[in-house]
């Protein structure tokens, strides 16, 4: 695919310099500095239209997007995902609190944990409409606190399928036998056991096989032991089935294009209809809770070369980012690609690697990529930034996170400042040295 084709999707070239929605990114970098993030409006539109469109299209009962928000949430996503009438899968008490000041209401606050806190649960049984339960100690916990709240939520079952989808790294698997998240069917049976006898609001079953996957295939089987156990557990009206996100996007050229959200919802759609029919049940209220492919393209992120080593085959662009705003090269060897923000249409005349300026071997952004002949000064952009960057980011080496603006037609918001050292400094008890 075309390098191009992997930013967002109002992103064009004028005057020789990248845009996007008819903003210079060389103009954004003077005005908010670098490292700078960008999103889109226009793809994370047209991201959750294609979600909504598709539900409407291919399943006949009620449906409902997901946003999951541990891809990248702050008070403007929250509010955005409200435009959509999104529910957001809130981990923790820390998520919950920003969906609520961003006004999600409690109808729409899905809380997610693999070992929550008794924090995480009293603030989700105070805030939100749904609990997903990991495990027994969890349920018996919620069990005991119930009773001080007056409409409690409703809560569904995780379910550890025991296959995973094939994504590019063990560490973005999550649905395999041996996983930590989620419960076995024989655990489930016991939960169901314990909802029943204790009266508690059990409506649902979820499970989350892994993330960034483009190969539906091993969804089927999880999908029917979901409709098994809902079977055996007896839902009959008024139930929910969510499998979970973790739809995948192209990251690099080298991939084939971003792949169908419409094929992937009308593969589940099919499969839940499918298999509700042959097992007599009730269609569920299906959920799908996406991140990535409802914000990874919409998301680009902005850094201005500082140095430049050309040493023999190997070139090093030195930016003002890296792992501490870009940590998934880090984490698990993640592929980007790249674009210089003025001429990017030159000639590919060397490869490149790209590297942050924290003191870690480990702190690159790109490897080995095609580039132009970039200089010091120049500013680069790299696509596919929207998931996964700012929500994992840290202040290693005393980074301050970059601010990120909002891009529309004709408007451009502000809506997280950059960190200052106050902010490094916030948390810190010892006495002032002046
Ligand atoms: C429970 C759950 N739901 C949804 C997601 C979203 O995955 P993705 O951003 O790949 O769509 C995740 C990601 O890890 C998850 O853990």
């Amino acid at each position: 695919m075309n390098r191009l084709d992997l930013f967002p999707i109002s992103t064009s070239i004028e005057n020789d310099s990248l845009t996007i929605a008819g903003h210079s990114l060389a103009s954004l970098a003077d005005l908010y500095g670098t490292p700078l993030y960008l999103y889109d409006r226009a793809t994370l539109d047209v991201s959750a239209k294609a979600y909504t469109d598709a539900l409407a299209a291919h399943y006949p009962a009620p449906s409902r997007v997901t946003y999951a928000g541990k891809a990248f949430l702050c008070k403007a996503i929250a509010a955005w995902t409200q435009t959509h009438g999104f529910f957001v899968d809130c981990t923790g008490e820390g998520e919950i609190g920003i969906a609520v000041a961003g006004g999600v209401p409690r109808e729409h606050i899905l809380v997610h944990g693999v070992n929550k806190s008794l924090a995480d649960l009293k603030s989700a049984l105070h805030t939100a409409g749904t609990i997903v339960i990991d495990n027994l100690v969890e349920l018996e916990c919620i069990q005991s606190l119930m009773t001080s709240y007056q409409s409690p939520p409703s809560l569904w079952l995780r379910l550890l399928p025991g296959v995973a989808v094939h994504t590019h790294h063990a560490h973005t698997q999550t649905g395999q036998h041996d996983s930590k998240f989620g419960m076995t069917p024989d655990e489930i049976f016991a939960a169901a056991r314990f909802c029943q006898e204790n009266r508690l609001p059990l409506s649902g079953i979820h499970f989350h096989q892994g993330s960034n996957f483009r190969d539906p295939e091993p969804l089927l089987p999880a999908i029917d032991l979901a409709l098994d156990l809902a079977r055996e557990i007896g839902f009959s009206d008024e139930w929910h089935c969510c499998p979970g996100g973790g739809w995948g996007v192209a990251y690099h050229e080298d991939e084939l294009p971003h792949p169908s959200i419409e094929s992937y919802v009308r593969g589940i759609a099919e499969a839940v209809i499918e298999g509700c029919k042959a097992r007599g049940l009730s269609l569920p209220t299906l959920h799908l809770e996406p991140g990535r492919s409802l914000v990874a393209r919409a998301g680009v992120a902005l850094y201005r070369v500082g140095v430049v080593k050309r040493r023999g085959d190997k070139t090093w662009l030195l930016t003002d980012g890296g792992m501490a705003d870009h940590p998934r090269f880090a984490l698990y060897g993640a592929r980007y690609s790249c674009l210089p923000v003025q001429a990017p249409g030159r000639e590919r005349g060397e490869r490149v690697s790209i590297a942050g300026p924290y003191c870690e071997s480990g702190d690159v952004i790109i490897e080995n990529l095609p580039m132009p002949r970039v200089e010091i000064g120049e500013l680069i952009a790299v696509p596919v930034s929207g998931a996964y960057h700012l929500s994992m980011s840290s202040n290693y080496n005393g980074a301050r996170r970059p601010a990120v603006v909002l891009l529309g037609e004709g408007s451009a918001e502000l809506i997280q400042r950059r960190e200052t050292l106050e902010d490094l400094l916030r948390r810190d008890v010892s006495p002032d040295r002046g």
